[in-house]
């Protein structure tokens, strides 16, 4: 019985492959009732009712890989380039500060531009503005000794999402000058030099099956990243994967809750992906276990380039409406947004 495999789950986090195989394949909405009550349970013994937020701010589109999937790689002549300078940078998060933001996410193609020193003397510069605020980088696979020398000037966080955790799977969503190898040994340096690591994978991405989501399951179970990212695939009109079919609010709820309970203290983002497939996506989201949102604190004349897939919301707003805007949509279900870093709960008794 499904139902069993469920109480396995909550009770001991774990499960085969095989069984989380047969967790997604026989889903019904009974399970995922079942399922969403027992993640939302466990959400709100560790965290209540709180959801942290995270500013995000997208510091450049250019990049040099060429991802299937994505609608900033390489190829895309159609996409309008900008990056954003240190100074636009800095102005981005003291918005952010007074908005109550204390997190915050610089994320980016893997430009150039960015090196090191670049890098460093901007997360120095916001750490020395707001020492009490989380800084998330999300800029891709960059060598151990740059991730060692971000971590010295000040970040904290780093979210590289594994993309999926079957190698096949993987040279299907990406050209050969990508290894998968690669991408877990970047999670692995992140992990050894103590960052709070964020992995996650699209649902519904083209070749994905049911036995390759049991392996990103059984990915997030032993790799235990302290964030977890994960949203539908949505296609991008300008890159090759254009005539795929999105992923499902349905299934990326399914499995939001699962991962709560793998691992019930984990930071689980509410997409913008999620709030893209359906208007009320993160709401769906939230209430099927995850316990954070993302709204854009970039500024609003880039928000539109940034197309990783069509149709992104939040495009038109200013940062204080994308904020107000989703506090009003978490408190209409019976949630609130802290003001804090939103650190991980690590000592949570089982
Ligand atoms: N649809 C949904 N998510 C996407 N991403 C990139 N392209 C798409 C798309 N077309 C996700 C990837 C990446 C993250 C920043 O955005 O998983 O890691
Ligand atoms: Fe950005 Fe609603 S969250 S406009």
């Amino acid at each position: 019985m499904i139902q069993d495999l469920i109480y396995k789950l909550a009770q001991s986090h774990s499960l085969s492959l095989e069984e989380y195989e047969r967790l997604i394949t026989e889903r019904s909405e009974e399970s995922a009732g079942l399922l969403r009550r027992l993640a939302v349970q466990e959400r709100v013994r560790i965290y209540g009712y709180d959801v942290y937020i995270r500013g995000l701010i997208e510091i450049s589109n250019i990049c040099k890989n060429d991802c299937y999937y994505c609608g900033i790689r390489r190829s895309n002549t159609h996409c309008e380039r900008y990056r954003l300078n240190p100074e636009q940078i800095i102005s981005c998060t003291d918005e952010g500060y007074n908005l109550g933001f204390r997190t915050f996410v610089l994320q980016g193609g893997e430009d150039s531009y960015f090196t090191d020193e670049i890098l460093c003397g901007l997360i120095s510069r916001i750490k020395h503005n707001h020492s009490d605020c989380a800084i998330t980088l999300s800029l891709g696979e960059r060598s151990r000794t740059s991730y060692e020398r971000l971590k010295q000037s000040g970040a904290d966080r780093y979210l590289l999402r594994h993309e999926t955790a079957d190698k096949t799977h993987y040279s299907q969503l990406h050209p050969s000058s990508m290894s998968f190898e690669n991408r877990i040994n970047c999670l692995q340096t992140l992990r050894e030099l103590h960052y709070q690591v964020g992995a996650g994978f699209m649902v519904g991405s083209p070749f994905q099956t049911n036995k390759t989501l049991a392996e990103d399951l059984k990915f997030i179970e032993t790799f235990k990243p302290e964030m977890c990212g994960i949203g539908p695939f949505i296609p991008h009109k300008d890159t090759p994967f254009r005539d795929y079919k999105p992923g499902t609010l349905e299934l990326t709820c399914y499995l939001l809750s699962i991962i709560r309970l793998i691992h019930p203290a984990v930071l689980l983002p509410a997409t913008t992906a999620l709030g893209t497939i359906d208007p009320l996506g993160r709401e769906k989201g939230i209430l099927s276990g995850a316990n954070v949102v993302m709204p854009n604190l970039s500024p609003v004349d880039v928000r539109k380039k940034y197309e990783l897939y069509d149709n992104k919301i939040c495009t038109g707003e200013e940062s204080a409406q994308c904020k107000s805007c989703l506090e009003s949509r978490m408190n209409a279900i019976g949630y609130k947004i802290a003001v804090t870093k939103g650190d991980i709960i690590i000592n949570e008794s089982k």
